[in-house]
């Protein structure tokens, strides 16, 4: 854990430089704007331990998968959202020295993103080699009302000196990604082209070996302005022109005292939006349209833009700033993240923030994500994170076919892009088959808050059909058990592997087939054409299909302990030696420090498994049994999974234990500013972030919503005075307000 950001309600702040955290650092700042993302990364050289990532919206590469040991039924590449042009570079050089802050004297040093109106702020003062002292102070954003734009504030000002500053501010294409499979570069140049003061840079991903995989092409632009003692001027310009990179090079003469001012404007334009053949021509428009509203307009533009969504999905709490900046820490990247206006978009488990799982889908998206959404955002919102899936319906059922089912049986992958399956590890890949049932419940989530039934007749219920058929083979009847059993699985605690019997994936399979049979029989009655066109188009045979589904309800073997009065993980479960996660005297996470034999064998969970159940299917259980089981498996729980704090807030504050809830939020909601799974270096937990929401939301404030109706049952944790959020629902707002003295909703 780490304990270096200052705490502050708007402002994630760095104050002194921390060079041995500045990966992390990097990934807490980060920027983005739904279109495109970036680290915080410095603009100008910088030598010391960094992660360059600059990341646009759908595009992407398919990296050879690299296994040591294949297995059929392994996909050929890994799809990842790559690292493309580096549009922030500006190198500076003064009086022939260097500037680069690991060679460099830091003086003094603040970074702060300021999350009111997603900026990032940096203002330092330096000592060269040469003893000069120069203050720098840059200020950049993704733009959210232009979302191809970014733009960037630098200001030199020489503290101690009168001299020359040779800057050059850049388009590098020549990026690669330190993740790649086999050290492979993803990106080839197609063209560059200055005219005066303005450089554009086109870069095309490579061809790959698949021929259904789509090549991106990339256009980067950048304008320069220069300001001294607040007046434009007009410096010459020198093209520097290298492989895949396009700079300009510029001779300012630095007057003690003065800042001198070098405004950055760029665009970044990909074929996903436009056509190819007129990118070039396209950027040029758009970078001129950006460049003459400048820097001020279009900070004022962007700000009104947070401001709209803070206005909207603001959370509040006094009395304890900690949580409070993590709450906002939470909500400002999920909505710089993802959107929602482009159904073929999704949102990575790291978003924009670093390389890891390859900026593509998991079921994070329904399990955590979609409940945010729902809330928060227009409810086209969610229902476009649906359409993903159903657009990926058909890659799906030929997914499942590869592994052997058959007759429209859909396996959703567990890692994706563009529907195909990504992932390359036999015990996840095949057997962490309970995305199916977090993909089948978010279409009924998505109905019992909207009531947008109508979803379900035109798409939801031919998703749900294809992934009742995957349950339906994938359960096979045990003559010893008399029950079906599904074998060979891996739940969402991924500590254990190959198991059977995993009592969350059963559970999510007999709750799928139940909720399959009663939305054909709605869609029957309501939409009887389209459940016609549906049956024919399915080849839908009603008698033998549910009687099977009917049966498989009845008789799934659910593993049980009925003296504990607990639900088993899975069969062997209590073979284990059952221990605390106290008991664990060496330094944690274990996934850093054990062997993953001794992570196997032991009783560790990962994150919320049978709790992931009851969290999902309440309903269903009774508040004693919840409390058995969250008192048998929250003591083993080690949450080295960012998913799994939030879903353990939720329940807590259910049971009434309200001190284990804040001790669950605090872990979630500073997951990543205190660095406590010590992996924030890969980027950040954007889809539990979400989560983190939820915590506040359905946790403290108890909010539930069954059919449409909305219902809160808030609590307040000890130390805070008090907090208050947001939520829409049907055409409404409304506001929760809950402090010492009670609770108010409030209907906006
Ligand atoms: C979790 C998965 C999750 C993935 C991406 C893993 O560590 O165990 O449940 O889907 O991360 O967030």
């Amino acid at each position: 854990m780490k304990n270096y950001i200052t705490h502050d309600e708007w402002c994630i702040i760095e104050d002194g430089f921390h060079p041995e955290h500045n990966v992390i650092t990097e990934s807490l700042m980060s920027l983005g704007n739904g279109r495109m993302g970036q680290r915080g990364n410095f603009e100008e050289k910088y030598s010391g331990k960094s992660l360059q990532g600059n990341y646009v919206a759908g595009v992407w590469f398919p990296d050879k998968t690299r296994v040591g040991w294949w297995k059929n039924g392994y996909p050929n590449y890994f799809a990842k959202v790559i690292n493309a042009t580096n549009w922030i570079g500006i190198d500076v050089e003064i009086d022939g020295v260097e500037l680069d802050l690991a060679t460099c004297e830091i003086l003094s040093f603040r970074r702060e993103l300021n999350m009111k109106n997603g900026t990032l702020r940096r203002i330092c003062t330096l000592r060269l080699s040469n003893g000069h002292e120069v203050e720098i102070v840059s200020e950049r954003f993704c733009s959210l009302a232009h979302d191809e734009a970014g733009m960037i504030n630098y200001a030199i000002k020489p503290l101690n000196f009168a001299g020359k500053a040779k800057v050059t501010p850049y388009l590098d294409g020549d990026v690669s990604n330190r993740d790649s499979n086999h050290g492979e570069k993803f990106w080839e140049e197609v063209g560059k082209e200055v005219k005066g003061s303005e450089a554009y840079l086109t870069m095309k991903t490579k061809k790959s070996a698949w021929e259904n995989v789509p090549q991106f092409t990339v256009t980067s632009g950048m304008r320069m302005k220069f300001y001294q003692k607040t007046k434009e001027i007009d410096p010459v310009s020198l093209p520097v022109k290298k492989e895949k990179y396009i700079g300009f090079s510029y001779e300012l003469p630095l007057i003690t005292g003065e800042q001198t001012i070098i405004q950055k404007y760029t665009c970044n334009l990909s074929s996903d939006n436009h056509a190819p053949e007129k990118q070039v021509e396209t950027a040029k428009k758009y970078l001129n349209e950006i460049y003459h509203l400048g820097f001020e307009v279009l900070l004022g533009e962007h700000t009104k833009e947070w401001e709209k969504k803070w206005e909207r999905n603001d959370i509040e709490i006094k009395g304890d700033i900690a949580a409070q900046q993590g709450i906002r820490f939470n909500i400002f990247h999920l909505q710089q993240t993802y959107t929602g206006e482009d159904a073929r978009l999704n949102i990575g488990p790291k978003g924009f923030t670093g390389e890891k799982y390859g900026g593509v889908t998991y079921w994070d998206t329904e399990a955590y994500c979609l409940p945010f959404y729902l809330a928060t955002a227009d409810s086209k919102v969610a229902r476009n994170l649906l359409i993903y899936r159903h657009n990926h319906l058909q890659k799906a059922i030929e997914n499942a076919e590869i592994l052997g089912f058959s007759n429209g049986a859909a396996l959703y992958p567990m890692v994706t892009m563009n529907g195909e399956e990504c992932h390359n590890e036999w015990e996840i890949t095949f057997e962490e088959i309970h995305r199916n049932g977090a993909i089948a419940y978010a279409i009924h989530d998505y109905i019992n808050y909207t009531g947008d039934k109508k979803y379900l007749s035109e798409y939801g219920l031919e998703v749900l059909i294809a992934i009742s058929r995957f349950w339906a083979q994938r359960v096979n009847w045990s003559e010893a058990k008399c029950k079906y059993v599904m074998l060979g699985v891996t739940g969402p605690n991924e500590y254990e592997n190959n198991v059977n019997n995993n009592w969350y994936t059963n559970l999510m399979a007999q709750w799928t087939l139940k909720y399959t049979l009663e939305s054909i029989e709605y869609v029957k009655a309501e939409f009887p054409e389209r459940w016609k066109e549906l049956s024919a188009k399915l080849n839908f045979n009603a008698d033998l299909e549910e009687d099977k589904w009917e049966h498989i309800i009845e008789e799934i073997y659910l593993p049980e302990d009925k003296e504990r009065g607990v639900f088993l993980q899975q069969d062997g479960f209590l073979d284990k030696e059952l221990m605390e996660v106290d008991e664990i005297t060496e330094h944690r996470p274990i996934n850093q420090k054990w062997s993953w034999d001794r992570i196997l064998r032991s009783c560790f969970i990962k994150q919320a498994d049978v709790l992931q159940g009851m969290y999902f299917l309440e309903e269903k259980f009774s508040l004693e049994q919840l409390e058995a089981n969250f008192d048998f498996y929250e003591p083993m729980t080690v949450h080295e999974s960012s998913l799994s704090p939030c879903v353990h807030t939720i329940l807590a504050c259910k049971l009434g234990r309200i001190e284990k809830a804040y001790e669950m939020y605090v872990r979630t909601a500073r997951l990543d500013l205190d660095d406590y799974n010590n992996d924030t270096e890969d980027g950040l937990h954007i889809t539990s972030m979400a989560g983190t929401w939820m915590a506040v939301v359905k946790g403290f404030g108890g909010m539930r919503v069954n059919k449409g109706e909305i219902s809160f049952d808030p609590v307040l944790p000890e130390g805070w005075e008090s907090y208050s959020f947001r939520v829409g629902i049907g055409s409404e707002l409304k506001e929760v307000k809950v402090n010492k003295e009670g609770f108010e909703v409030v209907n906006l």
